[in-house]
């Protein structure tokens, strides 16, 4: 049989888990140009709530139907197929969707793992994957990092950010991150090596708690919040400082706050540059061959928020937006 989780309604703001649900049926027939694959784990990303209002449909992604099968990236292994490109045993990151089986006809986004996997295989959605590349990207490629910076991630201690923080101690930074719970703010401190954390709460403004944090200001700003998180850290950025604009989660499926003091961007003379990591597919292999050289140094460690069973993977996308997850959010099916 193959189980599909299904986007049941439209989540109203933050999504929970009874806005999905699970649904069997046999498994296809695969026609001539396609192939069948068995997900053995399924990747939550934040990014795919964008798609899940109607009309949200834009040019990177169209609107997800509602009881269709929900998008999102899986770590699969080709089982059967009448497809030329693809053989039995092809291991592949994909976007295909919330399945225990997918069958493709080679048109989705795909990219090529080894056929021999030299880590853990959930190794290849989290710091091997997509949110570990967009860390080494975003820290290396645009924020252009130095041992003389000051950085700033927020989200410090997701996917995205649990791995930037860790290449940003590496390439000597000071580095300080951005949470929403104490017990978080402790772990990225004691298990990832931040410098210091910033504490999201109702009790004092961010820009005030950043300012404490990084009295001589911040060189770079790792983003994966947007939002008032943005606007706050706008507030403290060092003359010429550097925005590396990686997500904005606080606005995903609403209506997003600012940030209201671009003005700032001019004062400061600030650099802004937002990437999508699949738009360079084509360095994911000189990418995920630093990022194992890490691993196998042993100076960088892969956490994971982990859930078992296909009935699990819409309380574990649910997580995400309720900041239950320490490092990347994965279910294994
Ligand atoms: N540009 C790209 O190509 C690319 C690729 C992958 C991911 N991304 C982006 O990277 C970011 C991280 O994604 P992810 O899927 O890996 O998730 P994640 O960072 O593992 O988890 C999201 C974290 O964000 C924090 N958060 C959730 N809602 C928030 C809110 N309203 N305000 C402030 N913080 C909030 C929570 O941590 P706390 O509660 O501890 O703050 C939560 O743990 C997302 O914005 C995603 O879209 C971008």
């Amino acid at each position: 049989m193959m189980h599909s989780v299904v986007l049941a309604r439209r989540p109203a703001g933050n999504p929970v888990e009874a806005d999905f649900a699970v649904m069997s049926e046999s498994l296809p027939v695969i026609p001539e140009g396609s192939f069948l694959t068995r997900n053995d784990y399924v990747s939550l990303d934040a990014g795919f709530r964008n798609w899940m209002n109607e009309d949200s449909g834009d040019e990177i992604l169209p609107a997800m139907p509602l009881q269709e099968p929900v998008m999102g990236l899986v770590l699969a292994e080709v089982l059967e197929s009448k497809h030329p490109d693809y053989a039995i045993g092809d291991k592949l990151m994909a976007r295909f969707a919330w399945q225990t089986h997918s069958l493709s006809d080679g048109s989705d986004f795909i990219a090529r793992l080894p056929t021999d996997l030299e880590f853990n295989p959930s190794a290849y959605m989290g710091v091997l994957g997509d949110t570990g590349m967009s860390a080494y990207f975003g820290i290396t490629d645009i924020a252009q990092l130095t041992s003389e910076d000051t950085v700033l991630i927020s989200g410090a201690g997701g996917a995205v950010g649990s791995i930037a923080g860790q290449i940003a101690k590496l390439m000597g930074a000071r580095v300080i991150g951005i949470v929403g719970s104490e017990a978080k703010a402790e772990w990225i401190r004691t298990t990832l090596g931040y410098d210091a954390a910033v504490v999201r709460s109702g009790d004092t403004s961010l820009s005030e708690a950043i300012h404490a944090t990084c009295p001589n200001g911040v060189d770079v700003f790792f983003d994966n919040v947007g939002g008032q998180t943005l606007e706050a850290a706008i507030t403290n950025m060092n003359h010429r400082g550097r925005l590396v604009l990686c997500g904005a989660i606080s606005g995903y499926g609403v209506t997003p706050h600012g940030p209201n003091n671009l003005f700032e961007l001019i004062t400061k003379e600030l650099s802004v540059e937002g990437f999508m990591t699949h738009f360079r597919h084509e360095r994911y292999d000189e990418a995920r061959e630093q990022l194992s050289e890490w691993l196998r140094q042993g100076v960088i460690q892969s956490p994971e928020h982990r859930l078992e069973g296909i009935e699990n993977v819409g309380k574990a996308f649910a997580d995400l937006f309720a900041g239950e997850n320490f490092g990347k959010t994965i279910v294994a099916l």
